[in-house]
Formats: structure tokens, C-alpha cells, sequence
């Protein structure tokens, strides 16, 4: 429960949950007494559950759960289908407009007794919360959470108790709200021996030393923050699996996957495992993993039915095959829809999906091969294989072609595959945007992908639209029994663990929270999601003014947000070439780290020029890969957008640059610019000392030092080096050494 003294909240533990006391809590809305529940459903009663612990945190009461409703204004949550009453509150029309997950909440003076047997008892407002699901109502809880948290300095709080309704008619509180995205995701790359691959915020919260946690508590209050965003599909390890973790679907483990599956079911969310392709050979001690083997076809289906024994609504299994090592099916001369569809339909009798990554490229790469491309590999792999999966079948497509770079074109394999269900992956750990030690709000990254617009089908064929499957492909599933459009969405890498306040940079929590809403609303803006987070984060105790929703510190920090990734971008690699980080630990610059290595990732900087030509005339023909006009727009520098320049083409480092600007010239003045914007952001957090909570204030300060130093090296590492290979000295005769 909430508590200003608790001194473990003031370091971040509860997130954009903490509910702070309303400074005028004597304006609590009459309905916030009692949570009429009717049902057993395990998800609404930790939908009342989480009304009350946020109620009684914001009011400093505690409200009653009753199962009947009661003779004063209450909050009811229901689901249409088992609440014989709601349909007084809501018209079948108004039922059919939310979706699964979907929720309405409507909040009213008394209503009419003429329409109502049942509820004209009631004097004052009462609130429902709605939904064909109890997921759905559970998502609906966590909205009037919201809505409350933003009302609680007074004023406002008085606008939702019936006083400020009296003269209108209509409800005080009315909202419809479904989810664009069927599938909203989260991987995590735990290892079960505690460590986090590309993990920048402590060890494992699900495994230590080879076993699951003993920390349910802390799991449970991950799936809290999880389903507050409306995330419901979480995949629990590697997709690297190794030795320990292929174990995961044996009888040694399966008690612990059914153990973290009831955690997370409470909340609404499907778990998922990754799992190793070679499994028949590792754990059945079979010569072969062929998938047209029927020896392989029979393991996997006894292995499924012994897992969903296990854990029965198990979601799936998440698959990285062929990739970076991993085995998969090329071994066996197979490709990749013949693997997929082999496991789908082990999995098929249960309901279970296969999530099957894309992220498949040469990473033995002979970096003298100017012909081979990474970039395309993923669309020449799997666009031959389009309409051949499975109806239980996903392909998992990072949002670039190359690897959550700070800038990247857009994967043109959304735009290719028609006829195959696809889910869109974002990284939300900060692998290569600055470690969690860095500052870099992603959001506004993710937007312009989903507003991305691939021309598939014409004009207003975004990326969003084929990912939440409303675009409509030109082709059918394989399968007659077509469960077409259900299985998309958005998946994304997460950025926590055990560190207190789970994400090590506490500003980070704001790319955990923005992915869920986005994935819930894409249409939401990478302004409106700062907006909500800052103030659920810093509202209340957590500023020393007390005035709930600060109105100073919620447009300064908000812009910190906002500004963040084109700051980063900017003292980074330029203009789209990407990379130029150490290699192993991606963190730091080192311009030729990747340069002459087996990964595919080269700059091809010489005293002339940078960049690479994935042109279709001179080039590795990667522009190609894209519909017109967006392969004609990358084609031509003419027209190429600035911020991809360098990946599209190499060019001298005169090249004038849409800006008005050279290329080295460019160079120079970002990372001039990018450095000082980041001693900036130290500057602005500095100036909010006053208004902050001291422990929070200084462990956001410490990142933000780190920050600016670490600017001032990436900037004099990239300066210094283009001027040693260009000879050309910078207009401004700024220091570069
Ligand atoms: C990147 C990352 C790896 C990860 C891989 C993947 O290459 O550095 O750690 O395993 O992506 O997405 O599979």
C-alpha cells in the first residue's frame, strides 16, 4: 500500500502506480466507498483488488468490495455477459462496439427509475466499469485509476463527484476503449543462471542460479505494472536458449513455468517460452531436428502435450532458428516455413501460437564481400515463403532490416509479406540508444514507424495497420479454419530488472510505459504518453511542492523526454550509417569497431566519402525491397531523406545535404550540438532540485553526469576520426584533436 514514508516507493519501486494522496482527498467522489463485484473470475477480482489498493492510496479509505449493489453510489465492475443489470447502463449497440479486451466505463447521476428496477435505490453518481471480458474490465480499472490520478489536485476532483454534474444530464465519465493490437508483447531475454542479455537494469527478477526465483512478490508486481499498460503476452526467457533454459519444457522445470504462469494469469497475461530448435536431438537424444522427419514431428507432439499439461493456456513458443548460431532448419536442407509448421502443429490442439523471428542474416559475413547485404537478408529469406505459414503461425519482424539501431529505415518485409501473420518487434532495452544510462525516450522512434507507409496496398498502407492486421492482406491463410487477423501485433524487448526502480535509469520507465499504451493506441502521441507518464510518476509526494500534479515539472521534464532520441541520435553515428559502438557490449564509440568483423555491419568511411550504396543501380539493390515510391525516394540522393542518407548511399563528405548543409559539416555541428544538449538535460534536471524528492532527484542525476561526459567522448571520437580521414577542417574551427 502506498505510504508517504515508505522509503522504498521514493526510489522508484512502484512506478507510474504510486497513486500519491490527494492534497484534497476531502473531495473524494461519494462512489469511491464501495467496488461492487459480481463473480469469481480470478482476472476481476484482481481488477477490484487493484481499485481498492489505488483508491484507498489516493483517498487515504478504504473502500468496501461488495457483491451486491449497494443503497449509495458505487463502482461496479462487470462483464455484459455476466451482469444481468448492464444492460440498463449500456444498449446492446454500445456492448457491441467493444472489442475482447475492450472496455467502457460510464459514470452517472442516479438513473432514471423509470428505466431502472434495480438500481433507483441509489442516491448520487455511480460509476461502471465494463467489458465482454474481465481483462477487458481489468484494463477499464486501471483508466478510472488514471483519470482519478489526474483529478487529484482538488479542483479537479470536484468535477467528478456528482456537484459539478448536477446541471447536465448526460454522464459525468464516458469512455469506449479497445485495444488497436490483438497481440501487445513483451520478450524477455533472461537467462535462467540471473543474467539479462542486453539487460541494463540488474539481473533476472524470474531466475537465479539456474532456478526460478523465490520472489514472487516482485513478480507479481511486474505483472501489476504489465497489465496497468494492457500488456497480456509475455514470453519469460532467451530467445538465445542455452543449455539450462532447453530444459525449461521438461518435467524439471515445467512445475516452475506452471508457477509463473498463475502469477501473470491473475493479471490477465499469457506466458510464453522461447525454445530451442534441436530440442529432439538435446533433450529426446534424437540423430536429427529435421521437420519433415516424422520421428521429430511425433517428439514435438508429445513434447506439446506434456507442456500444456503442465501450464494449459500456455501462449506458445517464441523461436530464434538459424540466427546468429542458433540451430534451426537450413541444417537439415529445410526452410523456414517447414520448421515453423512442423511445431504449429504440435501446438495446434491446444490453441497454442508459434512465434517464429525473422532476425535471420550471414553473420560469418567476409567483410571484403561488397555484394552481400544484411540489410536484405530478412526479406530475401522470408518473402519466397509468404502465405505458406500456418494460421498458428507469427513471423516476428524487428522494425529495421539491420538491429534497433538509432536510426534505421523501416523493415521493408512488412510491406512484402501479404499473406502471413506478423508481429512488429521494437527493442525497448537500450542495447544501442545509450544503455539505460543514456537518456532516450523511444516513443517518439516508434511512431514513425507505425506511421511508416509501405504503399503494399497504395496509399495508407502503414506499418500500423499491418501489424494490429486491419490493412487486410491479398492473401488467405493457409488454412481453411481461419482465425485471420487475430494473430498481430507488437512485441518488444524489455528494458527491467531487479534493480529497485526496474529499469536503472528511472526515466527509462517511461519506454516501458509508452510501449504499452502505443501497442494499446498507436494513435496516441509520443507527447500525450510523456504528458500521462510524467505526472502518474512525479505527481504527489514524489514533488516536494505537494500540489499533486506539478504543474512545473511536468512540461520540463516532458521535454527532456521528447528532445532525448534526436539528442542521442545526434552525437552517435550520423545519418543512418548506424553502429560504430565497441563491439561485445554495443556501449561506447569506437567508429571501426564493427569495420572489418563478420556481422554485416560496415560504414566503408575513406578519405572520400561514407556510406553504403544499397541503391538498385549501383548498389546492393536493398532500396528495391520497398514498393514505389518510398524505392524511389531511397534510390536517389535527390530525394533520400538526410537521416537515412548513409544508409542508402556513400557519398563524399561535400555532398550538400538537404540541410544546406555537408556532410562533414553536418558531422561536426550535431556532435558539437549533441554534446551540449546533453550537459543541457543535466542543466534542466539540476534546475528541478527544489521540486524533486532527494532520492529520486539524485539517482536520475547520476545518470544524467555519466551522460554528458560520455557525450563529450562520442562526440571528439567521431569529430577527430572523420577529420583525420577527410582532411577537411571544420567551418567553425572548433577543438578537434
Ligand atoms: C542482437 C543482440 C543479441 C540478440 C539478437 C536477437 O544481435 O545483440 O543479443 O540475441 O539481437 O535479437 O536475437
Amino acid at each position: 500500500m502506498s505510504n508517504h514514508m515508505d522509503v522504498q516507493k521514493e526510489n522508484g519501486y512502484d512506478a507510474w502506480l504510486h497513486y500519491p494522496r490527494s492534497s484534497h482527498a476531502e473531495n473524494r467522489p461519494a462512489w469511491c466507498n464501495v467496488i461492487v463485484v459480481t463473480g469469481e473470475d480470478e482476472v476481476l477480482q484482481t481488477a477490484a483488488n487493484e481499485l481498492q489498493r489505488g483508491l484507498t492510496s489516493m483517498f487515504g479509505q478504504q473502500p468496501k468490495i461488495s457483491v451486491v449493489p449497494v443503497d449509495a453510489p458505487f463502482i461496479t465492475l462487470v462483464t455484459f455477459r455476466d451482469h444481468p443489470l448492464v444492460a440498463e447502463r449500456f444498449s446492446a449497440e454500445e456492448q457491441a462496439d467493444v472489442n475482447a479486451e475492450g472496455y467502457r466505463i460510464r459514470g452517472t447521476e442516479m438513473i432514471n427509475p423509470a428505466q431502472s428496477a434495480s438500481y433507483d435505490a441509489i442516491k448520487g453518481p455511480y460509476v461502471t466499469v465494463a467489458g465482454q471480458t474481465s481483462k477487458g474490465v481489468l484494463y477499464g480499472v486501471f483508466h478510472l485509476l488514471r483519470w482519478l490520478q489526474e483529478r487529484l489536485d482538488g479542483e479537479l476532483l470536484l468535477q467528478a463527484t456528482s456537484k459539478s454534474s448536477e446541471s447536465s444530464d448526460g454522464p459525468f465519465l464516458d469512455v469506449l476503449s479497445n485495444p488497436v493490437n490483438p497481440i501487445r508483447m513483451i520478450n524477455h531475454w533472461d537467462n535462467m543462471d540471473g543474467s539479462v542479455e542486453r539487460g541494463y537494469a540488474g539481473a533476472s527478477i524470474f531466475y537465479e542460479n539456474n532456478a526460478l526465483t523465490k520472489n514472487m512478490d516482485r513478480l507479481r508486481d511486474y505483472a501489476r505494472l504489465l497489465a496497468s499498460v494492457g500488456i497480456q503476452s509475455l514470453s519469460i526467457n532467451n530467445v538465445n536458449v542455452h543449455q539450462v533454459e532447453t530444459e525449461l519444457i521438461t518435467d524439471k522445470f515445467l512445475s516452475d513455468v506452471a508457477r509463473l504462469a498463475a502469477i501473470f494469469r491473475a493479471y490477465g497475461i499469457q506466458i510464453y517460452l522461447s525454445i530451442n530448435y534441436a530440442s529432439p536431438m538435446q533433450l529426446g537424444g534424437l540423430t536429427t531436428a529435421d521437420p519433415l522427419d516424422p520421428g521429430v514431428a511425433e517428439w514435438w507432439r508429445a513434447k506439446a502435450r506434456e507442456v500444456y499439461a503442465a501450464v494449459p493456456d500456455l501462449g506458445g513458443f517464441v523461436v530464434k532458428a538459424d540466427s546468429e548460431n542458433r540451430p534451426g532448419p537450413f541444417s537439415c536442407g529445410r526452410h523456414h516455413a517447414d520448421g515453423a509448421n512442423m511445431l504449429a502443429d504440435a501446438l495446434q490442439p491446444y490453441g497454442g501460437r508459434i512465434i517464429w523471428r525473422c532476425f535471420v542474416y550471414d553473420c560469418k559475413q567476409d567483410w571484403r564481400d561488397r555484394k552481400t547485404d544484411r540489410a536484405r537478408a530478412a526479406f530475401d529469406h522470408f518473402k519466397p515463403l509468404d502465405g505458406l505459414f500456418r494460421d498458428n503461425v507469427i513471423l516476428q519482424i524487428k522494425n529495421g532490416p539491420m538491429d534497433f539501431q538509432v536510426r534505421e529505415p523501416v523493415s521493408p518485409l512488412f510491406g512484402a509479406l501479404q499473406a502471413t501473420q506478423v508481429l512488429l518487434e521494437f527493442q525497448i532495452t537500450q542495447e544501442y540508444t545509450g544503455q539505460q544510462r543514456h537518456l532516450c525516450y523511444l516513443v517518439p522512434q516508434w511512431k514513425e514507424v507505425l506511421d511508416f507507409d509501405t504503399y503494399a496496398q497504395g496509399k495508407g498502407s502503414t506499418i500500423k495497420r499491418i501489424v494490429s492486421g486491419s490493412l487486410g492482406r491479398n492473401g488467405s491463410p493457409a488454412s481453411p479454419s481461419s482465425t485471420k487477423y487475430t494473430n498481430y501485433g507488437i512485441a518488444a524487448v524489455s528494458n527491467i530488472g531487479a534493480d529497485t526502480n526496474w529499469t536503472g535509469h528511472l526515466l527509462a520507465q517511461s519506454n516501458l510505459y509508452g510501449y504499452g499504451r502505443l501497442a494499446w493506441d498507436p494513435e496516441l502521441s509520443a507527447d500525450e504518453i510523456a504528458d500521462e507518464w510524467v505526472r502518474l510518476t512525479f505527481g504527489g509526494h514524489r514533488n516536494r511542492s505537494h500540489t499533486g500534479n506539478s504543474k512545473h515539472l511536468v512540461p520540463v521534464i516532458k521535454k527532456m523526454l521528447l528532445d532525448s532520441w534526436n539528442i542521442y541520435e545526434s552525437y552517435t553515428a550520423p545519418l543512418g550509417v548506424g553502429w560504430m559502438v565497441s563491439p561485445g557490449h554495443h556501449y561506447g564509440p569506437d567508429v571501426d569497431g564493427y569495420e572489418y568483423s563478420m556481422w554485416g555491419t560496415y560504414h566503408f568511411a575513406d578519405c572520400r566519402g561514407i556510406g553504403v550504396d544499397r541503391t538498385i543501380a549501383t548498389g546492393t539493390g536493398y532500396a528495391g525491397q520497398y514498393f514505389s515510391p518510398q524505392a524511389d525516394i531511397y534510390e536517389s540522393t535527390e530525394t533520400c531523406p538526410d537521416e537515412l542518407l548513409l544508409f542508402f548511399h556513400h557519398v563524399p563528405y561535400t555532398h550538400m545535404l538537404h540541410s544546406g548543409q555537408t556532410v562533414i559539416q553536418h558531422i561536426y555541428d550535431t556532435h558539437f550540438e549533441g554534446a551540449e544538449h546533453a550537459a543541457n538535460l543535466r542543466d534542466t534536471w539540476v534546475s528541478l532540485r527544489d521540486h524533486l524528492d532527494e532520492a529520486i532527484y539524485a539517482q536520475v542525476l547520476e545518470r544524467l553526469e555519466h551522460q554528458a561526459e560520455h557525450a563529450k567522448e562520442w562526440r571528439d571520437r567521431i569529430n577527430t576520426y572523420f577529420y583525420r580521414k577527410s582532411g577537411i577542417a571544420d567551418q567553425k574551427n572548433r577543438p578537434i584533436y
